[in-house]
């Protein structure tokens, strides 16, 4: 031991004699109280409030408490929870009021629940998407800035697939991001009215090639929940 630290070590001393305090070695705690960083559950707990808050942003009140208890679509939730490059994109289809957006949200929220390492989410519909991608809806660096962000957000939501009337320009923002999307293997939460059979009709077989591929579909059934109010 060098003087110096001798002469710490000795000063130490003589203040904790001065004010009497206890050295006596106390247990040492080897795993940190669940509420304190450091321990699993303290973590898992910031993740997923974190998730949960990203996902109440960007999800519409009416969604907001969504939950699902479809099989299949839990099933996804969980694939994409647990390793997101692993996991296929989702296609819910059916007729009105079945419950499509309403179990994509619900998949949606279950993910973060999971308290994922990482939550980025988007949601869109369709018809909003072509209008804030249309030339004059903003400057070109922004409508840019939208794309790119629903091209690469790591967990994208697009509602109402088949709802415009499609056209060259409409077919080719599909394609730009179902491309993309397909090539990067990024799950793609997608719901549609028409069944998948009308797709390669509705917007061209190279649209519907790669959502057939890409995706799980499953069919939401039963009568319009709206009606049954
Ligand atoms: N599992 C559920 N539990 C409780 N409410 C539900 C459930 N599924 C759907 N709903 C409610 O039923 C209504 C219709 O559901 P939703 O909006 O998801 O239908 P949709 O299939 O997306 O319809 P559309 O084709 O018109 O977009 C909503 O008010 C929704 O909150
Ligand atoms: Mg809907």
């Amino acid at each position: 031991m060098s003087t110096r630290d001798a002469d710490l070590l000795h000063r130490l001393r003589h203040i904790i004699d001065q004010k009497g305090l206890d050295t006596t070695p106390g247990p040492v705690e080897d795993d940190p109280h669940p509420d304190l960083p450091g321990h699993p559950e303290f973590h898992h707990r910031q993740r997923v409030n974190s998730a949960l808050s990203r996902f109440e942003t960007t999800t519409p009140p009416r969604y907001l408490t969504a939950s699902t208890e479809h099989p299949q679509v839990c099933d996804w939730a969980d694939r994409v929870a647990a390793d997101p490059t692993q996991a296929p994109s989702l296609m819910l289809w059916g007729g009105t009021g079945t419950g499509k957006t309403h179990a994509a949200y619900g998949a949606v929220r279950r993910i973060a629940l999971k308290g994922p390492a990482r939550f980025a989410f988007v949601a869109t519909t369709f018809p909003d998407l072509y209008a804030a991608l249309r030339p004059g809806a903003a400057t070109d660096e922004e409508r840019e800035r939208h794309l790119r962000r629903v091209l690469n957000v790591p967990l994208l939501l697009l509602d109402d697939l088949g709802t415009t009337k499609s056209s060259a320009w409409t077919e080719e923002v599909t394609y730009r991001i179902v491309n993309q999307r397909y090539n990067r293997m990024l799950p793609t939460l997608i719901t549609s009215n028409p069944p998948p059979a009308a797709l390669p009709e509705l917007l061209g077989d190279r649209i519907a090639s790669r959502l057939i591929e890409m995706t799980t579909r499953v069919e939401m059934n039963g009568q319009d929940r709206r009606l049954r109010r």
